[in-house]
């Protein structure tokens, strides 16, 4: 694999904007989860989307997750998915982050490469 090694620094490369600005709604939260097709991500997207002031928007890089884990999530109105590398910059307006993008079990990694 060429990817470079997880640092925990890199997620300030998700540059976040928290202002009002940009904001559809007053008093709607943007919320970004990361690693939001995998386990933990896509139950917490689950709960989040529950909230109609919620604007949940889930980034994964597909590496162990899968889209079938928010499958049942993607016709809602305030669901958003990125496929995106946490590890690349990107510029998101939001207010929260949960990050949840980091493979659990080896295991379940070393399967990822292997399907590659
Ligand atoms: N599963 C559990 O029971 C449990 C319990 C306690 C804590 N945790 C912790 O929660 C976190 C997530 O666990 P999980 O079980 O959901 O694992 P998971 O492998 O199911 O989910 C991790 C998600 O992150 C994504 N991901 C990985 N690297 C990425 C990257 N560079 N950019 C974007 N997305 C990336 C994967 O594709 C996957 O969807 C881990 O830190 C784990 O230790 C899990």
């Amino acid at each position: 694999m060429s990817r470079k090694n997880w640092n925990a620094g890199d997620l300030s490369i998700i540059r976040s904007v928290c202002t009002d600005q940009g904001k559809g709604n007053a008093g709607m939260k943007k919320i970004l989860v990361t690693g939001g097709a995998g386990f933990v991500g896509s139950n917490l997207c689950r709960r989040l989307v529950q909230e109609e002031n919620n604007d949940v928007i889930c980034l994964d890089n597909l590496m162990t997750g899968k889209l079938d884990n928010i499958q049942d999530l993607i016709k809602r109105p305030n669901f958003k998915f990125i496929e995106h590398d946490v590890r690349e910059a990107i510029d998101i307006d939001i207010h929260y982050i949960y990050h949840a993008a980091c493979p659990q079990v080896l295991r379940r990694i070393r399967k990822a490469q292997q399907e590659r």
